[in-house]
């Protein structure tokens, strides 16, 4: 380990307080639609050396219902005492019930989405469609804090303009609401991920509020997250894509986990095992397609395995694709491509 990476393993070794818990260090995966499933979280469990693992965003409705298929909640046991549960809706009774729900179940938290900009999401009103009725993302807030006791997260975006005022704003009416941490993207709504995020509006949410912010957005390699952390004074980061490429990468920034070039196909080869174990083989593979694009991102020529990838068509041909590209030890980057990352 160089020097610099014994600084960010300093940085982000400190237990937090968050809520009446406390979390063991400062890196955590943020919430992914479809791609943090039970199986990936499995994946990442297997290296270790996360502060928190949070769910794909499960629909409250569906969570009240029971309908733990179409929610997506669904977990194991020994991943609760780490596992952060997001909820998404905009009925502040129904995201209340679905939250009890969760801490009945024995999550360690719950995580209010305001962040996901996504037209499905925003056309329900949900997600950061409530960035614009901060009144409404207020009593939800309330009625879920009043409800539950383990700690409540809200995760949210600038807004759907570019002022960091308003992002002031509605941090602190989340935490005068009862909210116990927040997680900031530094983007518009309408911003999917095409510019680069405003970290410098990071400190300025830090700074509004007294519970801790973890920063979010174009975290993709040590340097980053060391300068994210330095120039904002968050309290912590939470990184998804780069999780997906990487799933090693927060062993390998808190407990000096070093990969060996041997982890580009074995780490593949176990996902898609896993995901077979949970959903099947049709699904698996399915769902094998969402990872692909940020695995080929590890390489220098990720398009060719890519491209690879879509043409099998069964989880056997998979795994002779995946072991086939790497036995020609292809070249990696050291921070992924980001022209592969969507
Ligand atoms: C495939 C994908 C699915 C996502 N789904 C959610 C979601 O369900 N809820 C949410 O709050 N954010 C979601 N996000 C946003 C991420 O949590 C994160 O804010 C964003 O990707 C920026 O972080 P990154 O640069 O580390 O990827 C998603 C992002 C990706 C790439």
């Amino acid at each position: 380990m160089t020097d610099k990476n014994h600084e960010l393993t300093a940085l982000l070794n400190r237990p937090l307080r968050i809520g009446k818990k406390t979390i063991r260090n400062r890196l955590i995966l943020a919430p992914m639609a479809r791609l943090g499933n039970i199986a990936f979280r499995e994946l990442l469990a297997g290296f270790g050396g996360y502060g928190l693992l949070f769910s794909e965003m499960a629909g409250s409705r569906s969570v009240v219902s029971g309908n733990k298929q179409k929610s997506g909640f669904i977990w194991r046991d020994e991943e609760l005492p780490f596992l952060v549960c997001q909820l998404f809706g905009d009925d502040p009774a129904t995201m209340a019930a679905a939250a009890q729900k969760v801490e009945d179940a024995g999550f360690f938290a719950v995580d209010l989405n305001f962040g996901c900009s996504v037209k499905a999401v925003c056309r329900h009103n949900c997600g950061a469609a409530l960035l614009r009725q901060p009144a409404l993302a207020a009593q939800i807030v309330s009625r879920v804090r009043g409800l539950i006791s383990i700690p409540l997260f809200v995760k949210f975006r600038t807004g759907w303009e570019d002022n960091p005022q308003y992002a002031v704003r509605l941090a602190r009416i989340f935490a005068e609401a009862g909210a116990d941490a927040l997680t900031f993207h530094p983007r518009t709504a309408p911003d999917r991920r095409t510019r680069p995020p405003k970290w410098e509006y990071i400190g300025r949410v830090k700074e509004a509020v007294n519970i801790p912010v973890f920063g979010n957005g174009n975290v993709f390699d040590a340097a980053d997250c060391e300068k994210m952390m330095r120039m904002s004074g968050c309290d912590g980061v939470a990184i998804a894509r780069l999780a997906l490429c990487k799933p090693w990468i927060f062993a390998q920034w808190t407990e000096g986990f070093r990969p060996d070039a041997e982890i580009y196909a074995s780490c593949p080869l176990k996902l898609l095992d896993l995901l077979e174990k949970h959903f099947g083989a049709d699904t698996a593979l399915r769902r094998f397609y969402r990872f692909a694009a940020y695995y080929a991102a590890n390489f220098r020529f990720g398009h060719t395995f890519f491209s690879r990838i879509h043409q099998c068509k069964d989880c056997d041909s998979l795994r002779i694709a995946i072991k086939d590209f790497c036995s020609n030890a292809p070249e990696t980057a050291e921070r992924p491509n980001i022209s592969l990352l969507r």
